[in-house]
């Protein structure tokens, strides 16, 4: 087998690339409209109650229909999980991994279609919706690989007349929930994690990007995947999200998303309920509030880009954005003027168009959440450029920034999830690392600086999971910079990282006498 290295992105200057996609983009508006099912044991169940999921760039437009599960939905989908782990958790390790190989090839082959969707579903630029399927694909290779290397467990100790063996066993049912930012790569990338780890699942998807979660479940299904070991349960997080967590024979739960449905769900699991007979597993990867810090000695060039990527890529719509540029006072006028004029150029429109920077945000709740906090930074410091937002077609807000906030004030401290970007002001190295390590969150931060005590100062007193330095905070890539954070950030998981599927087994030890 050859070496792991990651997915290339695709250069869409090349014009076969753009002739492909655009195919690709026409092929999925034609599918545009379908109803998927629930699926549970192989089953396809359709339910009156639909997630109409549409186009975040044009809200008349109609991506497809998804049957909402209901709680006996739900519980039926529990049982059938159940019983297939009896039969899921003695397949060698190497046959489950061979399924995801099958399937990383699918995705590889569909590449374009799934961005697509990415487009049309969650409104993705190209090169953002390729990220994504990249990722995903990434995610899938990935962990089969580490199945293969985990499979025989680690050595340990044997005394003479003895033989020991430590290895790992998988958990039971999982419960793996999603969000809209990366509805390709982390839904998928959680749920294969589990499954090739010997676990059964259910797979409830962010409701705004429900289409492209079915389309993968079909390919999994694709790639050979017994039926009941992945179960599909879309549906209201507050009824089947908490009836699953609740759960006495949920073993596990694998949730990404924000913060205050996280620490819920925490809390929830960590209550034993009557029959339960162990204590839940719970990853939680919840949001984040990211810093570009810049040293008085640093590119001035690469600081303001890095700045300005790393805060509107996606929209600013990625628990890894920089929604926070903290700089050194000798140079916080020039870094926030590159910034602003770099910002200008930025074009802001309908992803399906090639050359379009930044598309729309998520839905209409999003809009107003953020439309709110551009008030509130009007109020708390000086716009700079951008806060205007239309929503007469899609959801569209213009790219920004902010300046002069107060380190402890609101749009320096809350996640806003969208393209806003909030510069403060330090007065040298020490304060720079105070406010960059002054919120809740602690996911990822860069530094941009020329100074290698000041870099090396960061590596230690930084303290998010994802630090990065000269170079922005976005765009971890699988099996090269493992991603989780820290503190209100979350369990640290590590996805992509040669550790994530340990968190989704148990270790046991035999010791027989010889
Ligand atoms: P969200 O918390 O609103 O929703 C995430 C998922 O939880 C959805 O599937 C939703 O339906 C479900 N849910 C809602 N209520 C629930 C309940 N009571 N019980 C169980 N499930 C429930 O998040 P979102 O808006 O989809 O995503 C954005 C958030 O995710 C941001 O805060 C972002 O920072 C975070 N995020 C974090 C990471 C990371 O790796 N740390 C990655 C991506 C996104
Ligand atoms: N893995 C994604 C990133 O690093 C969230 O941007």
């Amino acid at each position: 087998m050859l070496t792991y290295t990651h997915e290339p992105f695709t250069n869409f200057l090349d014009e076969k690339n753009k002739k492909a996609f655009q195919d690709s983009l026409s092929y999925v508006q034609s599918q545009l409209g379908k109803d998927y099912p629930v699926v549970i044991g192989g089953e396809e169940i359709t339910t009156d109650k639909k997630i109409v999921s549409i186009n975040p760039a044009n809200k008349e437009e109609v991506i497809g229909t998804v049957s909402m599960a209901s709680k006996e939905l739900a519980e039926k989908a529990m049982q059938s999980a159940l019983s297939t782990f009896e039969t899921w958790k003695n397949w060698k390790p190497e046959h489950r991994a061979n399924i995801l190989f099958r399937a990383a090839a699918i995705l590889r082959r569909r590449k374009h279609e799934f961005s697509s969707y990415l487009v049309k579903e969650a409104g993705k630029p190209w090169r953002e919706a390729d990220a994504d399927t990249a990722e995903a694909i990434d995610f899938i290779e990935y962990y089969g690989r580490q199945m293969m290397k985990i499979k025989e467990g680690m050595p340990v100790q044997s005394r003479v007349g003895e033989f020991n063996q430590f290895h790992y066993i998988p958990l039971g049912v999982g419960i793996i929930i999603s969000p809209f930012n990366f509805p390709l790569a982390i839904m998928a990338g959680t749920t294969v994690a589990a499954i090739v780890s010997g676990n059964t699942v259910l797979l409830k998807p962010a409701n705004s990007t429900p289409i492209v979660a079915a389309k993968f479940v079909e390919l999994m299904h694709e790639a050979g995947l017994p039926q009941g070991v992945l179960n599909f349960v879309p549906g209201s997080g507050a009824e089947i999200g908490d009836y699953l967590v609740d759960h006495p024979k949920t073993r596990f739960v694998s949730f990404t998303g924000s913060r205050e449905v996280g620490c819920r769900i925490n809390e929830r699991a960590a209550k034993v309920q009557p029959g339960q007979i162990w204590l839940k597993r719970v990853i939680a990867e919840m949001g984040g509030k990211d810093t570009v810090v810049v040293d008085k000695d640093a590119d001035l060039d690469l600081a303001a880009s890095s700045i300005v990527y790393s805060a509107f890529g996606f929209s600013g719509q990625k628990c890894s954005a920089g929604s926070r540029a903290v700089v050194h006072q000798d140079v916080y006028d020039e870094v926030l003027e590159k910034a602003a004029a770099l910002t200008k150029t930025l074009s802001l429109g309908n992803p399906e168009e090639a050359d379009t920077y930044m598309g729309p945000v998520i839905d209409e709740k999003s809009f107003k959440k953020i439309m709110s906090y551009i008030e509130i930074g009007k109020q708390e410091g000086k716009l700079v450029t951008g806060g205007e937002g239309d929503d007469s077609k899609g959801y569209f807000i213009k790219p920004t920034i902010f300046a002069d906030l107060d380190e402890k004030s609101r749009l320096m401290q809350e996640e806003i999830f969208g393209p806003v970007v909030a510069f403060c002001k330090a007065r040298d190295f020490d304060h720079l690392m105070e406010i960059a390590n002054n919120t809740d969150y602690g996911l990822t931060g860069a530094l941009i600086s020329n100074n290698r005590e000041h870099i090396e100062r960061a590596r230690q007193e930084f303290h998010v999971g994802n630090l990065y330095f000269n170079r922005v905070c976005t765009g971890a890539i699988v099996g090269y910079q493992p991603f989780g954070g820290f503190n209100m950030s979350g369990t640290d998981s590590k996805a992509g990282g040669p550790d994530y599927l340990l968190l989704h087994m148990q270790a046991k030890t035999t010791s027989e006498m010889l």
